[in-house]
């Protein structure tokens, strides 16, 4: 099924008429997605039906991404802390993930959606690591909103990472040390080739990053909502995606610095932000 921009609604078209003209539109939008297993124990239910449930969120999130013009989604599908979890849930997790990749992909290629992971997905199963290859490999053209999963990813790891392969440059004599800038750590994350998060939500009111996308996130928004992950459907993205385009981002600056940016018609703004409370 083809999403369009035609399927938005009033409120919805306002919003994304608005980040598109003000120079809002978050360009990478980042999320923890927490809560599942709270969602499902208020309801006395296995913690499983809070991820199953939780597919649903992801859904909303990747096409309402989609149809607001956003290029980057990255999802914390899997930490690389998570494989201490019970085994069981570990399984249905990976099951959830292959599931998911079958049956939507053909839907994520029709929309121009492009599949990319992060994290050492190595580590992951087989028949896990064979479909993400084939949505990879089969979305690789397409230029829409890119979805990156990130899987058996932690930003630690990364940034080791990133700083064991400037080592070998260096004792290899491709590198001095001196060469060891910014530039040279971020061009050798697994991130490289995106631009850093605007936007990093976090459901289920927790106040951290926990190891996602530390390198990254520097000058990044946060946005953290008590509503656990399963909750957060279509209308609480756009709310999230308002209440960011409200804030003034400095990066260091004045607030007299950034008032020489054209800035956004906030009356509109507040009244599309209250729409989706
Ligand atoms: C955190 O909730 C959620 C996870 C560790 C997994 C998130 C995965 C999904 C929503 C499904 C797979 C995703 C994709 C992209 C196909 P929690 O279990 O830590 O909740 P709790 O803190 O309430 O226990």
């Amino acid at each position: 099924m083809k999403w369009s921009q035609q399927d938005l609604s009033g409120d919805e078209e306002a919003l994304r008429a608005t980040l598109a003209d003000s120079g809002r539109l978050p360009r990478h939008v980042a999320i923890i997605m927490d809560g599942n297993g709270r969602w499902a124990q208020l309801r006395r239910r296995p913690r499983i039906e809070g991820h199953r449930e939780g597919m649903e969120s992801v859904r909303d999130a990747v096409k309402t991404s989609s149809q607001l013009g956003i290029s980057h989604l990255t999802l914390y599908a899997f930490s690389t802390e998570n494989w201490k979890r019970p085994a069981g849930e570990v399984r249905f997790l990976m099951s959830l993930l292959e599931t998911y990749l079958r049956k939507e992909l053909a839907e994520l290629h029709a929309n121009d959606v492009r599949i990319r992971t992060i994290g050492k997905t190595n580590a992951l199963p087989r028949s896990v690591q064979h479909v993400l290859e084939e949505a990879m490999e089969q979305t690789s053209a397409n230029t829409g909103l890119t979805l990156t999963l990130a899987l058996s990813y932690g930003g630690r790891q990364d940034i080791a990472r990133a700083v064991q392969m400037i080592a070998f440059d260096v004792r290899r004599g491709k590198l001095s040390p001196e060469d060891l800038t910014e530039e040279a750590i971020a061009s050798r994350l697994q991130t490289a080739s995106m631009p850093d998060p605007d936007l990093v939500i976090r459901t289920s009111g927790e106040m951290r990053l926990s190891n996602f996308l530390l390198w990254e996130a520097a000058y990044t928004e946060i946005y953290v909502t008590d509503q656990l992950w399963p909750d957060f459907r279509r209308s609480e993205f756009m709310h999230a995606i308002a209440d960011f385009a409200c804030r003034e981002r400095r990066f260091g600056k004045t607030s007299a610095q950034i008032a020489q940016a054209p800035s956004p018609d906030m009356s509109t703004l507040q009244r599309i932000l209250h729409a989706f409370r």
